[in-house]
């Protein structure tokens, strides 16, 4: 980790005037049309170092309990470099300030990297969304050269 890095990031909630970052949020969803869907109801934090913009997250209610990080991701060149585990701390913070009783992230079957990632951060298996990438996105998805196919929702107790 870069300690001067992750000590330099600012988190704050992104404001109504400003715009959105697609930039960032299509590296984590291919589909506008879902990112915005969720943002109907969501809320976008954004993580800066100086001026610039390098990280940002989606939290979106689902009921009284529980809260879902619908979109996470970290500016290409930034990644690797721990920011990713700080915006999840953050998101688990925030969702604790709000009452929520349990935070839900999903990702892809394919998303290996991920799914590490959030296990170490302390979310847990506890689902799966059968088909969920292939009913939802017009284009096949490959990552690591596997096609995505079911969701894996894993969640967090708070
Ligand atoms: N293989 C194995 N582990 C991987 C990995 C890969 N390809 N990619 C990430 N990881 C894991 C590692 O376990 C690493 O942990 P380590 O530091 O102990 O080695 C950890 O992720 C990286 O943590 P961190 O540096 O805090 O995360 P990050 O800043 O890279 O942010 C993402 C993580 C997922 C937000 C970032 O990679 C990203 O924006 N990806 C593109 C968008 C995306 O996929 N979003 C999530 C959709 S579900």
């Amino acid at each position: 980790m870069n300690v001067d890095l992750t000590e330099s990031l600012k988190i704050r909630q992104l404001s109504a005037e400003e715009e959105i970052p697609y930039h960032l949020l299509l590296l984590a969803d291919p589909s506008q049309k879902l990112i915005d869907d969720y943002l109907l109801s969501g809320e976008v934090y954004v993580a800066s170092l100086e001026e610039a913009i390098v990280g940002a997250y989606v939290l979106t209610p689902l009921n009284d309990d529980e809260i879902e990080i619908k979109n996470i991701a970290v500016e290409t060149e930034y990644q690797n470099k721990g920011l990713g585990s700080i915006l999840l701390d953050d998101a688990t913070l925030k969702a604790k300030e709000k009452s929520f009783k349990i935070l839900i992230i999903g990702t892809a079957d394919s998303s290996l990297g991920q799914l590490y990632l959030y296990q170490k951060q302390g979310f847990e298996i506890s689902g799966i969304k059968k088909d969920f990438f292939i009913e939802n996105y017009e284009e096949p998805i490959y990552e690591n050269g596997v096609l995505c196919r079911h969701m894996i929702v894993l969640t967090k107790h708070l």
